[in-house]
């Protein structure tokens, strides 16, 4: 099976901090698949995504590999970078506005990138332009407005439509939807999804909200202090979590949880970069710790049966037993 994104070990390090920021991280894509990374604000969902194009903070420093379609990013030379850049990968950032130049008509924008690499005419350019706005629910007539005189959920459109242009393998969408209001949030969703069948792009979505996570992907990563702590297919991680830290997220999460659960904020906040780490980094918040979780770090284990669904925790089984009485 060819993967369309496969991140293996990847360590980030960035000045003046105690530990990686992102640290041995696996993530994979499979052609085709919508994955959600979804974790706290600070867990290195943005830095993971950003990698993938290799868009990172000044003075980091990476290990390990990133690859795309069989290639490593972290190896690429500039030129292969700006092609990935403007071809098999594109980004949908969290504010349309704030990514768009508003001084320049959306026609001009959603046709620089191909113009640039010369990989369509200006007039084929266009005629792509056009089909991708209806594609997105816009008329072809936007290719003539500018950003100031559309609303954040049509400006989002137009991100997504510019993402198609140069036929990517690979969607990264980091929060593509808080900027919004909830209407076009939910418009977006639904959006992406159609145009990821239509299109077959592999999608990772980044959120923090694991109600969207289990309504948009098939798989979900889910991110603590720079560690992948959990995986698996959607529907087992949130019908059965086997890492203490995403059950507290599903506890904290308005709509996923059943009616009578109280929503329950999680206690204590995640550990600072300048803080070393040994052991689970999740064990200061954990009711479940024990001196094992202080001092060892725990290794991801298939959950029995289940393969594809891991979890790095070492009291796994007691969080099933737990579930029952809780
Ligand atoms: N340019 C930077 N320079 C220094 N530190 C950074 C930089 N970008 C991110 N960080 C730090 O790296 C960590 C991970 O950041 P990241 O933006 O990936 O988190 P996130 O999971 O996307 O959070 P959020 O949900 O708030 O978007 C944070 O502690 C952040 O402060
Ligand atoms: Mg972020």
């Amino acid at each position: 099976m060819t993967r369309t994104l496969d991140i293996k070990s990847l360590r980030l390090r960035l000045p003046d901090t105690a530990r990686p920021v992102l640290d041995g991280v696996d993530l994979h894509i499979a052609a085709g698949e919508t994955v959600a990374l979804v974790g706290e604000s600070g867990s290195g969902k943005t830095l993971t995504s950003r990698t993938v194009l290799r868009l990172l903070p000044k003075g980091a420093e990476t290990e390990g590999e990133v690859d795309v379609a069989g290639e490593n990013v972290l190896a690429m030379t500039p030129q292969q970078l700006h092609a990935l850049r403007t071809g098999r990968v594109a980004m949908i950032f969290q504010d349309p506005r704030a990514a768009i130049n508003p001084l320049r008509r959306v026609g001009d924008f959603l046709t620089e990138g191909v113009r640039l690499t010369g990989t369509l005419s200006e007039q084929d350019a266009t005629r792509r332009a056009g089909e991708l706005l209806e594609a997105v629910g816009l008329s072809g007539a936007v290719l003539r407005h500018y950003p100031g005189q559309m609303s954040g959920g049509m400006l989002q459109r137009v991100m997504i439509a510019a993402a198609l242009m140069g036929d990517p393998v690979l969607l990264l969408a980091d929060e593509p939807t808080t900027a919004l209001d909830v209407t076009s949030q939910a418009e977006v969703v639904a959006l992406i999804g159609e145009l990821k069948e239509r299109f077959g792009t592999g999608l990772l979505f980044v959120t923090h909200d694991l109600g969207l996570a289990a309504a948009i992907s098939d798989r979900v990563y889910v991110m603590y202090a720079g560690r992948i702590v959990e995986t698996g297919p959607a529907e087992a991680l949130f019908a059965d979590p086997r890492h203490p830290y995403t059950r507290a997220l599903l506890d904290a999460s308005p709509r996923l949880i059943e009616p009578g659960r109280r929503l329950a904020a999680i206690d204590g906040q995640p550990p600072d970069l300048r803080q070393e780490l040994t052991g689970c980094p999740f064990a200061p918040r954990c009711r479940f710790a024990t001196g094992l979780c202080t001092t060892q770090a725990p290794q991801p284990q298939a959950a029995p049966g289940a393969p594809g669904h891991l979890a790095a925790c070492h009291h796994s089984d007691r969080l099933a037993e737990g579930a029952a009485d809780a």
